[in-house]
């Protein structure tokens, strides 16, 4: 396991740093080694949906074998983790911008710049590596940036520095958000200043917000008057601020506001400047008849008219709320969130709130199967709540100081009108495509970032055959004439991203795929099936089968129930899917021809041989996907994504394959088996304790193992014979499996599982393996052999390979030789003799055949003559 951390009390450089290396090294876990700022603290409160660090007590330090520490390098400011970095077995790596060599670590392999701020090295890395960000993260490593800088001021500061924040703002880093944060110190002739606008504090009350302002003469310019009006922001509580301050025969005006209800950038334009809703400034070549005062007088008048009414919480607010009763349980509370896409529900007694119960409450419940109990067991019961008239500050304040999710907005008159979420605060700040992207949605959390991106990949369709190759094409065009997007979906371009080619051709419609359907059967002819309640259709032609859909979103009412569908967008309709690598879509429109679509990344986890979930529900929707999961680690042999394996232990501690009917679980094993490494299948269901669902009695152990790994052997054997042998390769990995089941178990199994009769034998026959293998060790001639395989089955056969290879001589002879062996002779030949058919003539035709298997007789002349002799000595006795 690898960890990032950095110092204790983590401030912006070190907390920017840690999600910058995240995005260098996704794998690792970010951890924190002590406390952080207050105001890093005031900064998770509200982001820790987002930022997902660990506590040092959620880690098993035994795990770690790789610690990446930024921000520092010094093994005595990481608390907790300072011994480990010293061990031996445990790598580490150092990003950081401090210079100086007190007390290095051992073998630390150290990246160290001369930079401003450890951000700076790392933002400067993601971009040379082409990895994207979202506007969140650049508005972070800025404020990492501009912290450690003082605002790109300090002597520290470097080009780079200030390169970074020019790229971080192209990426749209907001700076609102960093000024609300960061942290100044000021030198001499700033702090007097300061002072001098303290003494000057004018307070207004306009339209019912406060209006703080300030003003002083300067004798000489002094920079960074903004940073005082922050400052200034800071200590007084006003909804909105000004600073005037006059040098020479200028007068430069910074306005700062804390309400959106009050646009200082709006004001300010006025005289001339701009900026920001939140932060603006202006500045006025004057004469000196006009004093500060009236200045002053003009600012507030200016402001009087721009003042817009608030949005207040009413606003921004959801409407109508679901409700729920104490006595739901937490189960059905569940699938309301999931169905309505609610992170939290209220929960109400005649018409009073008495709880509010928050998908984080019921996850945490959710590992001790105790979905059934109510939620007012486990509801949080001191709810806080808001006016519908309050302003957006007050929501914020709410959310920081008692830590919660949500505010049912209640009239003065006690009626339960909305309800306002954290999530919607940040739809505000952030704007609506960040917050959609990272929405609660109809499957619970998503696990990835969503981003769109297109690569060109019409080299690899050439590894398709040509006709193929035109018919997509013709559908391209079709789809284009009917003004449908269309794509080619699922595993035919993860595959073919792998420079393999699948012959399973799902085609989705971004508009009516049926319509689409028709058209296309028009014109390729072929046959059409069409299931209107699906949306869906096939098109079979003489070689090849389409099926085609509509692109749409599901959700799933309940675990490991069908889902119900509604259309959606193509992002909709791959986001609604499984895996990362089974998400990507290739366009067959002629002008975007052979673009693969990946909004989620895919691409990138297929190179990097990863199985990523895409959403944390997703187990819960479709248990099968567990199968699917193993399916495809074992077939490419990749690995699962970290969040992605939790999420499979979790979905099966949870017993969710228990929701599976059993001909569908068998038919997932079945799969598994058919795949293109069942070894490796078979090992991951023990290894997430999915075995005992099969068969109590089920064991993998190290003979199991080396029996698995033997069918490969056994079938390449057969392969090399030249004989003609049908029998599907799959059962003998399930045999394998099963064989060391007693009877009843057998029997047990095959009952649940309503295997078939042939299946069923094989499997009872596997009992007896080693009898077999005794006595053919024993057989002293090939009719003994013969006697013994000729009951058998294939498959037995083959077990018994599987179990004992040094018999490969003996099942060669039988099935190369010994069971096409056949006597010539026959009762026609006994009759002709003289004798009346009975119980002597099967005696002495199996002699007969004995004598040939064993190579005693062998021309029809040699067959008859041994049996006149038989009947001779039947005769004489
Ligand atoms: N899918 C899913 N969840 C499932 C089954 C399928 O999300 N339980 C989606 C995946 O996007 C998958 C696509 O539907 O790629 C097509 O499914 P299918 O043809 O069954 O599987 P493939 O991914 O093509 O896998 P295989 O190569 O084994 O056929």
């Amino acid at each position: 396991m690898e960890i990032i951390i950095s110092h204790q009390r983590t401030d912006f450089d070190g907390l920017a740093a840690m999600v910058a290396a995240k995005k260098l090294h996704p794998e690792a876990v970010m951890v924190f080694s002590g406390k952080t700022t207050n105001n890093v603290k005031r900064y998770m409160s509200l982001y820790k949906d987002r930022i997902t660090v660990k506590k040092p007590s959620d880690i098993d330090y035994k795990q770690i074998n790789r610690i990446i520490m930024v921000d520092t390098r010094v093994a005595a400011r990481i608390g907790p983790f300072s011994d480990l970095v010293e061990e031996n077995d445990v790598d580490v790596l150092i990003y950081d911008h401090h210079l100086g060599r007190n007390n290095p670590i051992q073998n630390a392999e150290e990246i160290i710049e001369p930079v401003g701020a450890t951000s700076t090295m790392l933002v400067d890395k993601i971009y040379s590596q082409g990895i994207d960000m979202t506007s969140f993260e650049a508005t972070l490593f800025a404020l990492g940036i501009y912290e450690d800088t003082g605002c790109l001021i300090y002597e520290s500061t470097t080009s780079e520095d200030a390169r970074a924040v020019g790229y971080l703002l192209d990426q749209g880093a907001n700076l609102e958000i960093v000024e609300e944060y960061i942290e100044y110190s000021l030198n001499r002739k700033q702090q007097e200043l300061f002072n001098k606008l303290l003494d000057s504090i004018h307070q207004i009350s306009i339209k019912g917000y406060e209006i703080d302002i300030f003003q002083a003469e300067m004798e000489e310019y002094i920079p960074d008057v903004s940073l005082l009006a922050h400052k200034l922001n800071e200590l007084h509580d006003a909804d909105a601020l000004f600073v005037l301050a006059k040098y020479n025969q200028k007068l430069l005006i910074v306005g700062r506001s804390n309400d959106d209800s009050i646009n200082v950038g709006e004001t300010l334009k006025y005289f001339g400047g701009g900026g920001h809703n939140r932060a603006a400034s202006a500045t006025i070549k004057t004469s000196d008849e006009w004093e500060l005062i009236e200045w002053q007088e003009k600012v507030l008048q200016v402001v009087k008219e721009k003042i817009n009414p608030a949005i207040l919480v009413e606003d921004i607010m959801s409407t109508p709320v679901e409700t729920i009763t104490p006595d739901t349980t937490m189960r059905e509370a569940d699938q309301m969130m999931l169905r309505h896409g609610h992170s939290g529900l209220v929960v109400e007694k005649d018409n009073e709130i008495v709880g509010i119960i928050s998908r984080r409450d019921i996850d945490k419940v959710r590992n001790y199967d105790l979905l059934h109990a109510p939620v007012k067991g486990y509801m949080r019961r001191e709810v806080v709540t808001i006016e519908p008239n309050a302003s957006l500050k007050e929501v914020q304040e709410a959310i920081v100081e008692h830590d919660i999710g949500r505010l049912p907005v209640v009239t003065a008159e006690g009626e339960l009108i909305g309800i306002v979420t954290r999530s919607d605060l940040l739809k505000l700040f952030y704007g609506t495509d960040d917050y959609l992207k990272n929405r609660q949605n109809l499957y619970g959390r998503s696990l990835v970032q969503v981003q769109e991106k297109r690569y060109d990949i019409s080299d690899k369709l050439e590894l398709i055959d040509e006709q193929l190759l035109a018919l997509l094409k013709k559908a391209g065009r079709m789809a284009d004439s009917l003004d449908f997007d269309l794509y080619i979906v699922g595993g035919f371009p993860r595959d073919l991203v792998l420079g393999q080619v699948n012959h399973d051709l799902d085609l989705v419609v971004e508009g009516d795929g049926i319509e689409f359907a028709r058209e296309l059967s028009k014109e390729l002819g072929g046959h059409l099936d069409i299931y209107h309640e699906f949306g869906t259709a096939v098109v079979s032609l003489e070689d090849l089968k389409l099926d085609i859909a509509t692109t749409r979103v599901e959700y799933y009412p309940q675990v490991a129930s069908l889902p119900e569908v509604e259309h959606g967008s193509i992002q909709q309709d791959l986001f609604r899917r499984d895996f990362t690598i089974n998400a990507l879509a290739i366009q067959l429109n002629q002008a975007s021809f052979g673009q693969l679509v990946d909004y989620f990344s895919g691409k990138k986890d297929l190179e990097k041989g990863l199985i990523r979930l895409l959403h944390n529900f997703s187990l819960y929707d479709d248990p099968t996907r567990i199968f699917r999961g193993f399916r495809f680690a074992s077939r490419y042999d990749y690995n699962f994504e970290e969040n992605t394996e939790d999420l499979f232990k979790h979905a099966i501690e949870l017993d969710v394959i228990e929701k599976l009917s059993s001909d569908r679980l068998f038919n997932k094993l079945e799969l598994g088996l058919k795949d293109r490494n069942p070894v490796r299948f078979i090992s991951l269901l023990d290894e997430y304790n999915i075995l005992s669902y099969f068969s109590p009695g089920i064991e993998w152990n190290h003979e199991t193992e080396i029996l698995e790994n033997n069918v490969t052997k056994v079938l390449d054997w057969l392969h090399d014979l030249e004989i003609v042998t049908s029998f599907e390769e799959w059962v003998l990995y399930l045999i394998v499996l099963v064989h060391g089941l007693n009877e009843t178990e057998i029997k047990d199994f095959a009952n649940k599982f309503n295997i078939n009769k042939n299946l069923f034998d094989r499997l009872m026959t596997s009992l007896k393996a080693d009898k077999y293998i005794r006595i053919l060790h024993d057989a002293e001639d090939n009719s003994a052999i013969y006697y013994l395989l000729q009951g058998l089955a294939i498959e037995d056969m083959l077990f018994l390979l599987i179990k004992d290879f040094s018999l490969e001589e003996e099942i060669k002879l039988y099935l190369e030789k010994l069971q096409w062996t056949d006597i010539e002779v026959s009762g026609e030949e006994i009759i002709a003799l003289g004798y009346s058919p009975g119980p002597i003539f099967r005696e002495v035709l199996d002699e007969v055949r004995k004598a040939k298997l064993n190579g005693e007789v062998e021309t029809y002349e040699e067959e008859k003559e041994y049996l006149e002799q038989l009947l001779a000595e039947r005769e004489s006795e």
